[in-house]
């Protein structure tokens, strides 16, 4: 998307922390952002946020739970009658389920896959068949996070997720590009949000074998620290990162020697010999994906 003014955005999540931050920066450039989130205290409290900016006329606030596909489905067709066709899909929303492997629960692995892979297929199997069919172009924000890319312990179930969210990323933006719909994977470091308050939303039926019960408690008492990023700023970054139409849109350069650490393992994991050139010409199209070239020539 060359230019976001005049145009719609559904931003799942949308109610609190880089959500709403993004949402906030999508109206100042002249959006109509439908706000689609699972808790109705900060869907009033957003909706004040905007009236008092006196922006209530470019917000639609919808009470949706990402891994409801009926939900999706009628929040899609709300924010089409409101504000006609959606060009800029956020599957943001997202849990901090977290803590060691050895004490999750079948419950802590199926609510956190079910909202942060599940509500992004859900997010794309609602909305791309519209962007297809109204053909004005559009582009995909996937919510990923730095810890996909440098992983840390005790953090099995949302780095597979948000692992998960860049696959699905690549894979899925090749595809499009000839549709005139980019698609971004967005991977933020810390940023000053409430994603502490993740017992809040955690529902009944993941309750029951969970092993992380205590660390939810532990973690809705921690502070956000003045040092990590502004969801404000950070939704600056989204929105260059669309109008860029960047493949990655990363917002810290702390994590770049941890990064280029991983690139290097995954290189040095290659057996050191010479290329079967015979077996590489029988599977060219395996080898190589334009939508690196492409991204690399665009970040030089
Ligand atoms: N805060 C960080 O430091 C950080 C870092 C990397 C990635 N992220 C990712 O950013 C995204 C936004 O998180 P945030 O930090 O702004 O947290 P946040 O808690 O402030 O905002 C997330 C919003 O998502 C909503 N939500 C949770 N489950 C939902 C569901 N099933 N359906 C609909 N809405 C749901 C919550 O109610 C909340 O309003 C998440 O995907 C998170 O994993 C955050």
């Amino acid at each position: 998307m060359q230019d976001v003014a005049g145009k719609v955005a559904f931003v799942t999540g949308g109610a609190s922390g880089i959500g709403l931050g993004l949402a906030k920066v999508l109206v100042a450039a002249g959006m109509k952002v439908a706000i689609a989130d699972v808790r109705a205290d900060h869907l009033h409290k957003a909706l004040d946020e905007f009236a008092q900016r006196g922006e209530r006329e470019s917000v639609l606030t919808l009470r949706l739970d990402v891994t409801d596909r009926a939900a999706f489905k009628a929040a899609a067709a709300a924010t089409e009658q409101a504000f006609g066709n959606v060009h800029l899909l956020v599957n943001n929303a997202g849990v901090s389920v977290l803590g060691p492997v050895k004490l999750a629960g079948f419950s802590d692995w199926d609510w956190g896959l079910n909202v942060m892979i599940g509500g992004v297929v859900n997010g794309i199997q609602t909305f791309l068949p519209h962007m297809l069919a109204h053909g004005e172009g559009g582009h995909i924000v996937n919510t990923s996070s730095m810890a996909a890319v440098v992983p840390i312990n005790n953090a099995s179930i949302y780095i597979t997720a948000k692992a998960a969210v860049i696959g699905l990323s690549e894979a899925i933006r090749g595809e499009l590009a000839a549709d005139g719909i980019g698609v971004s994977a967005f991977c933020p470091g810390p940023v000053q949000t409430n994603i502490r308050e993740t017992a809040q939303v955690r529902p009944e039926q993941f309750k029951h074998d969970s092993g992380y019960g205590e660390i939810e408690r532990e973690l809705a008492k921690r502070e956000n620290s003045p040092l990590w990023m502004d969801p404000l700023e950070c939704g600056e970054r989204i929105l260059r990162g669309i109008l860029r139409n960047d493949l990655y849109i990363f917002t810290h350069r702390e994590f770049r020697e941890g990064a280029a650490e991983r690139c290097e393992a995954l290189l040095g994991a290659f057996p050191n010999e010479p290329v079967n050139t015979a077996r590489a010409d029988g599977i060219r199209f395996l080898l190589r994906n334009a939508i690196f070239a492409e991204q690399i020539a665009r970040s030089r």
